[in-house]
């Protein structure tokens, strides 16, 4: 709390600055040494119980580091006015947060058979390979990738490109894929199209295997695998 009295008779200036239970009685500098308890702003105020009259060398101490310290917390709620609102901007809105994550239903799908869903605006394929579909992947050689041999799984960053390090499921049952040709975008399609058996981006002609990744054409990486696990028996999370 502060309060300033001016005397026009004395042209003091008192400044008054409460400090928990403590109360500083300062003037202005070069002045407030001649005071005396007596003195002209003295009926304006009287120090009472719990309150002290102190030096003008500490008052003249406490009152500049008051005021460094007021100023220093100005500048500093006024900066976090001005920045926070350029922070705030940066933070995903909403409705982005919302599709962050999805819960995909698989009950649904057959062996041998994929769904397609829209994640982030993008199509992700969530296949339930058939066993000739693992076999063929798991049979593969990695010294046969030759365009990429990692797996780019956002679940497991750089491991090698084996089917076991891009399906869901140890077994290899379920495959999720962001469904985006690796090339320039197009969108493959799948259920044993291409050299492979597995998808065929017909834009440029590249070839993916069961497995999603790039054995033939222009595609320079295999199908990305996106953020997902199981959360329960039937159902997936992207995100
Ligand atoms: S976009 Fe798929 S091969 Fe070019």
């Amino acid at each position: 709390m502060g309060m300033c009295v001016t005397q026009t008779k004395t042209h003091l200036l008192c400044v008054i600055v409460r400090w928990t239970d403590r109360v500083v009685i300062a003037t202005s500098p070069g002045q407030a040494a001649t005071l005396r308890p007596d003195q002209s702003y003295w009926p304006y105020h009287r120090p009472g119980k719990g309150e002290e009259l102190v030096s003008q060398a500490e008052v003249t101490g406490t009152r500049r580091d008051f005021i460094h310290y007021a100023a220093g917390g100005v500048g500093l709620v006024t900066t976090g006015v001005a920045v926070w609102p350029l922070i705030d901007q940066m933070n995903p809105s909403a409705d982005v947060q919302a599709l962050a994550s999805i819960y995909v239903d698989i009950s649904g799908v057959e062996v041998g058979t994929q769904l397609t869903v829209k994640w982030r605006g993008k199509p992700v394929f969530v296949r339930r390979r058939a066993p000739a579909e693992i076999e063929a992947a798991r049979a593969t050689p990695l010294q046969d990738l030759t365009i990429d041999n990692l797996a780019q799984n956002a679940n497991k960053p750089g491991a090698d490109a084996s089917d076991q390090n891009r399906s869901l499921d140890e077994a290899g049952e379920w495959l999720v894929m962001i469904g985006v040709c690796t090339h320039l975008g197009c969108v493959p399609v799948g259920n044993g199209a291409g050299d492979f058996g597995g998808w065929f981006c017909p834009c440029h002609g590249s070839h993916y295997d069961t497995s999603g990744r790039i054995r033939k054409g222009p595609a320079p990486r295999n199908l990305d695998i996106p953020v997902a696990r199981f959360s329960d028996a039937t159902t997936i999370l992207l995100g």
